[in-house]
Formats: structure tokens, C-alpha cells, sequence
């Protein structure tokens, strides 16, 4: 794999900033993933898709895995309303993209359906269960998509870590200028810790560059909040990485938790992004028990390497072995449990919560620094009712 290609083989562009705004025109509201879904349809981060989807892309996502014309996509990427407004609403028309009183683009009504939305959790996240943050999302949106190409004239403005934001066309200009024919793309919703440093730096041997690239949309409540995350990576990049070696920019997606199907659609974006490769871990984009810990790479196995266009590098469960005297895997070390050092995600999170450190074999003592901090602030701000809306990361 040495050179990238966007997914389809050109990258979509819909963004017509200079459009003026209609207010007379009829408006559809967008939550925040509808929000950032429409901003990366428009700036090429899910290319080759120039809309939401419509019932034949739609149903050929769930149920195969592929776009109508073939293409390898995993996740439905849709836009719901209530029956009120379809009845509103006519195919054919345009019709303003809001979301909390501004309009951000405009979609050319093509198709309003209904979705079988027990088959698409059941297909895209492999339960129905409404304790998976995924399902439970699904069934709380409306219960009609509609669908249609888009054009966004209006990007919502960014408040925080402004600098990160870049569009697929900007990443690959970047990894062109500095010379990176491979770049290995790096997911995560997490503080980086040393399994995670590991199995990029063990990805980055092997290729030219590392393309950093924290998912910032909306994520459980429970996740570590964005802002506290860019601070740990930017420390931990400052401490630990060579900075000719790695791009950090951020995804600003929201966290579907559809395990192997997220890998397949965190892949693609990636590649569209300039990617060569991709890493896909233990339970990539997993939650609770859902999914098998390999499910995710599994999961390739359903495409060639050609119609995927990305190489997925997969990593077994990483960790520190005290007997070994470092990083090490379930396919590398010998040892027993005893001497791995190994925490959940939610025993790490109640850790940095009472401001207890993790050991330094499991996380860098900066990042563990920054992330207390920045707990400790953001659970005194909870302590004021209402004060931060914690479903958003
Ligand atoms: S994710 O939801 O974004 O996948 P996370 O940020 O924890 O969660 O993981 C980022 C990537 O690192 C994923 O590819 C995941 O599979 C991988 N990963 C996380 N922890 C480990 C580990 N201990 N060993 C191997 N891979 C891991």
C-alpha cells in the first residue's frame, strides 16, 4: 500500500461557504451527529458519500456492508425527522439544515423512508440491547430519514482546541509536503496510555508517519471529555514522540460504539484523511461485553485489501509485563496475569476521578498528570447542577 486514494477515488467536496442562507425555505433540526456527520460528508471525510443516505445505500449498508454501487461502508450515515415534518416536507424541494437556530447547510430532498431500525441494530451493531450506547442513540432518533445530496454553507464554530480541526484535504497536502508516502492511522476516544503508545510506535517502524487522530464528537458520559484528552496527547507527544514522525488532528465523529463495524468505517475515513494503514486493536471501538476482543479485525476479512484501499495492522492486547521488563502482547510475553499490568477503562477513569495515579508501566506519569487535573476540574464543575452537559465529549 503506498499510496492513498480516496475511498471511491476522489474526495468530495461540498462545502460552499460564500452560499447565502434562505430563511424562507423549509428546515429540517440536526442533533450534534447529524451536525458533524454533515460537516464531514461536506469536507470529504466520509467520501465518497455527498448526502445522507437514501434507502438503497441504506439498506445495502446494513445488510452487506456495501454502498449500492459496492463500495466497501459499514455504518449507516442518515438523517432522521418526525412524521409531522415528512408530512411537511416534498421530494424535490430544498430545505435548510438547522441546528439551534442557525442554518449550516441545505439538502435536495431525494427520499423520505422509514428504517427498520430493530434490523439495523441488530446488523450494524449485533444487539437490540438499549444498554448499548449505540442502540440506544438509534432508537431515540426520529423515527423517518430522510435523505438527499448536501451542501454545508456555514461551519460551525469551533470553541475549543481550534487549531486541530482539519479537513481531509489539508491532512493529505501536509503528509505530501513532508515527504510521508505511508501514514498509519491511529483511532482513539481515550487518553493515549502505554499500550496504546506501544502499538503505534510498533505501526511506525514500519511506515513513515503517524497520524494521530482522537475522535472529538460526541461520545458516553462517561469517556474522558475531549478537552482533557488534547492536553494529555499534546503532553505525551512533547515527552515521548518524535515530532517529524507524527500529526495530530482531530476527528470530530461521534462515537457510534458498533465495535467491528466502526473499525471498518473508522478505516475508510481514515484513508480518506491520507492514511496508507490503519490500527485496529483489542475490541476497537467496543463497549461492555458486546463484542469479542478480535471481532473488529476479523471483520476485514470480508473485503479484499483492494476494495478496503487501506492496510489494517492488527495488534493483540498490549501491556506490561514486570517479568518481561516491558511492553510486551498476548502474542509476545509468556508470563502469567500476575505480572501484566493491566486496568479497565472504567477502573482507570475512578482512579484519575479520586486522583489516584495509575502505575507509570500503564500510563505516562505526564499524561496521568494532566488527565487528574483535569478531572478534578471538570468533577467540581459537575458538582454545579447543569453546569456541563457531559454527554458530549
Ligand atoms: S476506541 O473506541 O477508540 O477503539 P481506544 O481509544 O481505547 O478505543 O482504542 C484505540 C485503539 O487502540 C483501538 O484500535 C483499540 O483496539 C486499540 N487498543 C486499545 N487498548 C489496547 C490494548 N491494551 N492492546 C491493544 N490494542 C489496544
Amino acid at each position: 500500500m503506498s499510496e492513498s486514494v480516496p475511498h471511491g477515488g476522489k474526495l468530495v467536496n461540498r462545502m460552499k461557504l460564500q452560499e447565502p442562507t434562505d430563511p424562507a425555505l423549509k428546515f429540517v433540526e440536526l442533533d450534534k451527529l447529524e451536525l458533524s456527520d454533515l460537516e464531514l460528508i461536506a469536507n470529504g471525510a466520509y467520501s465518497p458519500l455527498e448526502g445522507f443516505m437514501g434507502k438503497a445505500d441504506y439498506d445495502s449498508v446494513v445488510h452487506h456492508m456495501k454502498l449500492a454501487n459496492g463500495l466497501p461502508w459499514s455504518i449507516p450515515i442518515t438523517l432522521s425527522i418526525d412524521k409531522e415534518k415528512a408530512m411537511e416536507l416534498k421530494v424535490g424541494e430544498t430545505i435548510n439544515l438547522c441546528h439551534d437556530g442557525n442554518v449550516y447547510g441545505v439538502m435536495n430532498v431525494k427520499e423520505i423512508f422509514i428504517p427498520d431500525k430493530l434490523v439495523e441494530a441488530e446488523n450494524v451493531y449485533r444487539t437490540t440491547e438499549m444498554n448499548h450506547p449505540g442502540v440506544k442513540k438509534l432508537f431515540e432518533r426520529k423515527e423517518l430519514y430522510i435523505a438527499g445530496p448536501i451542501t454545508m454553507i456555514n461551519r460551525p464554530v469551533k470553541t475549543k482546541f481550534e487549531d486541530f480541526y482539519l479537513d481531509p484535504i489539508q491532512t493529505r497536502e501536509i503528509f505530501k509536503n513532508i515527504g510521508w508516502k505511508t501514514v498509519v492511522g491511529f483511532q482513539t476516544r481515550n487518553p493515549v496510555h502505554r499500550a496504546h503508545e506501544y502499538i503505534q510506535k510498533t505501526a511506525l517502524e514500519t511506515v513513515d508517519g503517524l497520524f494521530l487522530n482522537p475522535l472529538v464528537g460526541e461520545t458516553k458520559a462517561d469517556d474522558i471529555p475531549s478537552e482533557i484528552r488534547m492536553k494529555s496527547y499534546q503532553v505525551l507527544l512533547e515527552n515521548y514522540y518524535p515530532k517529524e514522525r507524527v500529526f495530530l488532528s482531530v476527528f470530530p465523529a461521534a462515537m457510534r460504539y458498533a465495535g467491528p463495524r466502526e473499525a471498518i468505517f473508522h478505516a475508510m475515513v481514515r484513508k480518506n484523511f491520507g492514511c496508507t494503514h490503519f490500527i485496529v486493536g483489542r475490541d476497537h471501538a467496543g463497549v461492555g461485553n458486546y463484542y469479542g476482543t478480535y471481532d473488529a479485525q476479523r471483520i476485514f476479512s470480508h473485503f479484499t485489501e483492494k476494495e478496503l484501499g487501506i492496510k489494517p495492522l492488527f495488534f493483540e492486547h498490549s501491556f506490561y509485563c514486570r517479568k518481561c521488563g516491558n511492553m510486551a502482547s498476548e502474542k509476545t510475553c509468556p508470563h502469567e496475569s500476575q505480572y501484566r499490568v493491566i486496568l479497565s477503562g472504567t477502573k482507570v477513569r475512578s482512579m484519575l476521578k479520586n486522583g489516584e495515579q495509575p502505575p507509570k508501566e500503564f500510563s505516562r506519569p505526564e499524561v496521568v498528570e494532566v488527565l487528574i487535573q483535569g478531572m478534578r476540574e471538570a468533577y467540581k464543575e459537575e458538582e454545579i447542577p447543569g453546569k456541563r452537559g457531559i454527554t458530549e465529549s
